[in-house]
């Protein structure tokens, strides 16, 4: 019920539209009933006594016109409501799931959130367009009979009212059973989107591993699970019309043996008789559809627990009241104690006690094994996460005490897997700069080494590149980012293993890009190659989320039994020296 109001409270804006449909509901009701009153004149005036034929004329062309316009009106209009009402709807859910923190993401995979998005709206979409305007107009249209019927004949209406419960009560039985099994099949729909989005953007290793046929199979049981539930419903909303009937049926015989005998007592004209009868008869078609807008309903309430379970999850990081913006960093950036653990597993720190300071402009390395906390650790400074114990400060500010928007304009990020939209390339280059002239957006592609295989495209910066950035190479998907990066110009970098997925040649030529990047800028880097570690002027080498030393390469590689030396040791670090880029004509494509 609760969930229906706020339903309704989304119509709110639109109530204006909605009282006009009321309007032209309530007149196509009455001209509903006032027909039922014409074929009583018809046949105790026109027929019986000879007159009032003009009068009867006159009402039916006037009647037809009024039903005619308020039909056309009033399902214009409710439709509009409708459609706007689920416009908002959809487009409050993705800014509020746009919004949510990193975990809320990790727990839900796109394939979910995209069903709720599409397929639950559109359930919504479904009844609230289509059938509210039905369930009113024929409400309307119901009550009008009735009136009319207790207007004639109340004791007739009597006989016809104690039906009543007949209808009512496995009505709201069956819409009961018909929201539950709509939830179930909404549910089983969200299942098999995120197995085909899955399947679908997985496809290459799908089939490296010869995996095809067992996802397809994982498809077609939650496809025939999904149509088990769809028939379950069907069978449900199917079953309304006939029972409907049933009780219309006896309503209408004890009509028939109770009007014959008072029309024989002369208590009731042949005309009211028939009048009564038609209207009778006329409840039919109003009850049915209202039987079936019903289940809809119930189904669209299915949906709108499901969207309205999600715009009342509040997982977003959040200004504090008041928040001033961060002003451009001066000084430098400063973890001090800082303790985390995700929320699955508030026991589990991932990071402890870590505390070192970075000057502006100054590079500092990550190192550590995989899994030592090193993403984790950075994704705390544009506050995807924000630190259990401890703070991070900008200038001796702690990051949480300023507007979200001003800190992270100061923040360019790189990561290993790159994301870029299906777009052209000069939009994605662009995308933290929506506005940057095309000079900068070509300068900053030329700095990052793209702007050869870029003008080599057909149609150069202008080239669309597909989701993900799926025409281009690894390199050049990374050179994009760079470029991104680079026109963003913003005084903190984070580059996580911006370097890891490429090929030796290509990683030369985006390792030049980098150390563009890099150039008066305060980094924190995460990498592989030792010539970037080695150029560090700080490493933070982690252990377990600890941070086991602080130093110079000089300092750190020669320690005995040092976490970095170890490291070392190891060979966790790629001694390449990048090769002379420049050469354009080799760049890999
Ligand atoms: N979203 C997450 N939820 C729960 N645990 C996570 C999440 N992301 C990473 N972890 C855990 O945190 C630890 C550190 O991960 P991460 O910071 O990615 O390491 P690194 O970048 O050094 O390889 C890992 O043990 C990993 O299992
Ligand atoms: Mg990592």
């Amino acid at each position: 019920m609760t969930d229906f109001l706020r339903l309704l409270e989304h119509a709110k804006p639109y109530r204006g539209r909605l009282a006009m449909a009321m309007v032209a509901m309530t007149a196509y009701a009455a001209s509903q009933s006032a027909f039922l009153y014409i074929i009583q004149r018809i046949i105790d005036k026109v027929l019986a006594q000879g007159t009032g034929l003009n009068w009867v004329i006159a009402a039916i062309l006037i009647l037809s016109v009024v039903r005619g316009f308020s039909s056309y009106a009033s399902a214009y209009l409710m439709t509009d409501v409708g459609q706007r009402v689920v416009r908002d709807l959809r487009e409050r859910f993705f800014g509020h799931v746009l919004r949510q923190s990193a975990t809320f993401f990790s727990r839900r995979s796109s394939g979910q959130l995209l069903s709720r998005l599409t397929n639950d709206v559109a359930q919504i979409q479904r009844a609230v367009s289509e059938t509210t305007g039905d369930l009113i107009r024929e409400s309307l249209t119901l009550v009008g009979y009735i009136v009319y019927m207790f207007y004639l004949q109340w004791e007739l209406a009597l006989v016809c009212a104690v039906t009543a419960p007949l209808v009512v009560y496995p009505l709201s039985q069956l819409g009961r059973r018909v929201r539950g099994q709509t939830r179930r099949s909404q549910e089983e729909l969200e299942n098999l989107t995120h197995i085909a989005t899955e399947a679908f953007t997985g496809h290459r290793i799908v089939k490296a591993f010869g995996a095809e046929a067992r996802e397809t199979d994982r498809f077609h049981r939650a496809s025939m699970q999904l149509y088990r539930t769809y028939m379950r419903v069907t069978s449900l909303v199917a079953s309304l019309p006939p029972l409907m009937e049933f009780v219309g049926g006896l309503a209408v015989i004890g009509v028939l043996w109770y009007g014959q005998n008072r029309i024989a007592r002369g208590l009731l004209t042949v005309g009211e008789f028939t009048g009564f009868l038609a209207a009778a008869l006329l409840m039919y078609q109003p009850l049915k559809r209202l039987s079936g807008a019903n289940a809809s309903v119930q189904q669209a309430l299915a949906a709108s627990t499901r969207i309205f379970e999600m715009l009342d999850r509040h997982t977003e990081v959040t200004d504090k009241p008041g928040a001033p913006a961060l002003a451009p960093l001066v000084s430098g950036v400063e973890y001090r104690d800082v303790g985390f653990a995700y929320d699955d597993e508030p026991a589990r720190f991932i990071v402890r006690h870590a505390s070192f300071s970075v000057s502006k402009g100054q590079v500092v390395a990550l190192v550590g094994l995989s899994g030592a906390g090193k993403t984790t650790l950075v994704n705390l400074l544009p506050r995807f996460y924000d630190a259990t114990e401890g703070a991070v400060l900008v200038d001796g500010v702690d990051i949480r005490d300023v507007t979200l928007r001003s800190l992270r304009e100061q923040i360019a990020l790189v990561t290993q897997e790159t994301v870029l939209f299906d777009d052209t390339i000069a939009e994605n280059i662009a995308y933290g700069r929506p506005n940057a002239p095309r000079a900068a957006v070509e300068a900053a592609a030329r700095a990052a080494h793209a702007h050869a295989f870029i003008t080599a495209m057909p149609a150069g910066y202008e080239t669309r590149i597909g989701e993900r950035g799926q025409r281009l190479s690894g390199g050049q998907r990374q050179r994009l980012a760079i470029a991104r990066a680079l026109l963003r110009n913003s005084p903190l970098l984070i580059l996580d293993e911006a370097t890891s997925s490429l090929d030796a040649e290509s990683e030369s030529l985006v390792q030049d890009a980098l150390a563009t990047l890099m150039q008066n800028r305060t980094t924190f880097v995460i990498a592989h190659r030792l010539s970037t570690v080695r150029r560090a002027d700080l490493i933070v080498a982690l252990e377990k989320g600890r941070v086991a030393e602080i130093g110079t390469h000089e300092e750190l590689v020669n320690k005995p039994e040092g976490v970095y030396a170890r490291l070392y040791a190891l060979q966790m670090f790629d001694e390449r020296e990048p090769a002379e880029p420049g050469d354009q004509s080799k760049e890999p494509t």
